[in-house]
């Protein structure tokens, strides 16, 4: 589960993970029981998410790690103009064919500086900083709040959780969580030095307590829309596998 986007082993930059990985990217994630599960309930989820922040729609929005535009396209039918960059061609070949009204932008916001038309209302970001590295996390988030306009809004997730019950129940019986270190503690600090205080958290996943749950669990089975229900609220989201987070810039 989650194997999908991890580091490359001998690769310690985030930035290089995904170059070549674009034509299979979108395949290795609905293969992955748990990251099937997680797309999922971040697709059924995005649209409320998104009302409840944006009421009136959104004027211009952008995706930081596009990706395969997986996350692009669910956002861009409440958007009035869209804008999407990623490192990888690969990835950004994918996005462009399920995304034509987007503007696509192929480069590293930390050290480069495209013209990207302006400021932005909403920037969202996912499965990016569960994985990236400690400077690739500051980095990006320093380019993202350059150009987020004021008030704007940062729309991430988190899922690569080491406080997440299944992670403990892991660990204590003798397993390996690895690498990840994205708690929301560490979160909330990262978020808070550049500027950006929390105004909603969804988790999906709190109430998988073991791994054998989350190898097995369809993301419409009644038992999981049941508990998705029960483990909605912020409280849960210290203990969430993956978070849909809102935060906004001061
Ligand atoms: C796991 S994928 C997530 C893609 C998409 N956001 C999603 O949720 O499906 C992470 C993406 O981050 C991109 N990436 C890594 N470092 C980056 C950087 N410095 N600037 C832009 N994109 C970057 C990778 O190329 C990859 O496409």
């Amino acid at each position: 589960m989650g194997v999908t986007d991890k580091l490359p082993a001998d690769d310690q930059d985030y930035r290089s993970s995904h170059l070549e990985r674009g034509s299979r990217y979108d395949a290795n994630l609905a293969e992955s029981p748990f990251d099937a599960y997680m797309s999922g309930w971040e697709r059924k989820l995005l649209p409320q998410v998104i009302r409840q922040h944006f009421p009136g729609g959104v004027q211009r929005y952008l995706d930081f790690a596009c990706g395969t535009g997986r996350i692009t396209e669910q956002v861009v039918p409440f958007a009035k103009q869209s804008v999407a960059v990623d490192i990888s061609p690969s990835m950004i070949e994918e996005a462009r064919k399920k995304c034509p009204q987007t503007t696509f932008h192929l480069a590293d916001l930390t050290t480069q500086n495209p013209d990207l038309g302006g400021s932005f209302d909403l920037v969202s970001s996912f499965r990016f900083f569960g994985n990236a590295q400690d400077e690739l996390r500051e980095g990006a988030l320093r380019a993202i709040t350059q150009r987020m306009a004021p008030g704007g809004h940062l729309l991430i997730n988190s899922h690569r959780n080491p406080r997440a019950l299944y992670a403990l129940f892991d660990r204590l019986t003798g397993g390996n969580t690895g690498s990840m270190d994205l708690h929301l503690p560490k979160l909330r600090a990262l978020l808070d030095r550049h500027g950006l205080s929390i105004v909603s958290m969804r988790p999906i996943g709190a109430w998988m307590y073991r791994t054998s749950l989350m190898l097995t669990t369809k993301v419409d089975d009644a038992r999981a829309v049941r508990n998705e229900a029960r483990f909605s609220g912020e409280m849960f989201a210290s203990i969430a596998p993956d978070l849909i987070l809102v935060a906004r810039k001061r």
